[in-house]
């Protein structure tokens, strides 16, 4: 049995400085945040170590490499985030850690060292939900404050959430079969191009002539707000092989047709999960539009969500791109946002490969990679 995680309800006003630590998938990331009197937060460090080196050869996340890579990096990024911020054990106030959705071996290396640290310096620990941590940022970079709506967008997760406050979360709709960084990925390992596969088929499309290959527009018009990818994957492959062998030209114009019938599929869905999302809430429901996720980096999704936002009435927030991919300080923020509502976790705080934030949302089929994380 665990000794009992120390319980701290912080006076309301207090600033609170949290060290959060992120293991969940293929970033080894350590921070220490300040959230401060007034609810504002401060990033006093902010540590991340990227293993994409590692995984490269194997064109995608290996998760037993994720975590041994996590076990052997971690100490000296959580030394490295306390130096940096120049702070002791002694002056944080609690230590978050993500507890899931993600994989699960990474996952048990850092909220066990998140246990550990907590256990050793007398500590409450903050067992952080990815998903939240994504979900929270604008709180951290512009101290936007719930409703709103997210369209968080990644290597293992599409989905639009209502965002009511923090630990208050609907999703209105998500994916059906591939996450959207996914079928950037999958589509370029079917080009031959590099791994991740993304930021190389945004590179390659601006090259590209967008309609010379006619693509199909996943889920378009549909009424249920749900997202699908795996149907143009599969289309992109049908015309990549019909053209083969493919000239460096060819594989540009398939990356432009590809993320334009992306965009026009994406901006459809959020228009349809903008109209669920006033429903749901009414009155209350503000127009705000946040993005999340490594896909954020895409310029094209941000020009395409730059003019449907403002069509709708809606503002536009796509936090910093640091602060959109895995990183510690989000987790650190959203343990610094629980803490001061007293929501502290015990030490006998199990990891979760999947762990939705709207535990009444029904399964979808597919839904993302399976026990992929955000
Ligand atoms: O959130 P993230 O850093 O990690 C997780 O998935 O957890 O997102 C990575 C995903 C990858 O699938 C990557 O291909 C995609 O984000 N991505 C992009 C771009 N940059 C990263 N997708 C499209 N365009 C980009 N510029
Ligand atoms: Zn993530």
């Amino acid at each position: 049995m665990p000794p009992p995680a120390p319980e701290i309800k912080p006076a309301p006003g207090r600033p609170l400085m949290v060290l959060g630590l992120e293991t969940s998938c293929d970033e080894t990331a350590a921070a220490v945040v300040v959230r401060d009197a007034e609810g504002r937060g401060v990033i006093r460090s902010n540590v991340v170590r990227s293993q994409i080196e590692q995984h490269r050869p194997y064109l995608g996340v290996v998760p037993e490499i994720a975590a041994r890579a996590h076990l052997e990096l971690l100490p000296a990024i959580v030394a490295k985030a306390l130096a940096e911020a120049e702070v002791t054990l002694g002056q944080i106030d609690a230590v978050a850690a993500t507890a899931g959705p993600g994989l699960i071996g990474g996952l048990m290396v850092g909220l066990t060292m998140g246990k550990a640290i907590a256990l050793g310096a007398g500590k409450p620990l903050v067992a952080v939900n990815h998903l939240e941590a994504h979900a929270l940022t604008p709180g951290l970079t512009e101290g936007l404050s719930p409703p709103y709506l997210l369209l968080l967008v990644s290597g293992g997760h599409t989905q639009l959430l209502a965002v009511e406050d923090v630990g208050r979360y609907r999703r209105i709709a998500t994916t059906i079969d591939d996450a959207l960084g996914e079928a950037f990925d999958k589509t370029a390992k079917l080009l031959g191009l590099g791994f991740p596969g993304g930021p190389e088929v945004e590179r390659l499309s601006r090259m590209g002539d967008p309609t010379r290959f006619r693509l199909p527009r996943p889920m378009l018009g549909r009424s249920e707000p749900h997202f699908s990818f795996a149907g143009l994957k599969t289309a992109v492959r049908q015309q990549a092989s019909a053209a083969a062998p493919l000239s460096d030209q060819d594989a540009a114009d398939l990356c432009a047709a590809f993320e334009a019938a992306v965009m026009e599929s994406v901006s459809d869905r959020v228009k349809r999960g903008m109209a669920l999302y006033e429903e749901l809430l009414g009155e209350d429901a503000a127009r705000m539009l946040v993005v999340a996720g490594g896909v954020a980096a895409n310029q094209r999704l941000a020009s395409a969500l730059k003019s449907l936002a403002p069509s709708r009435g809606y503002r536009l927030s796509i936090p910093p791109i640091a602060l959109c991919t895995d990183n510690g300080a989000m987790i650190a923020w959203a343990g610094a946002e629980r803490l001061a509502r007293g929501l502290t976790d015990g030490f006998d705080t199990a990891p979760r490969a999947r762990w939705p934030l709207d535990s009444a949302a029904t399964p979808v089929l597919g839904s993302g990679r399976l026990g992929a994380k955000a």
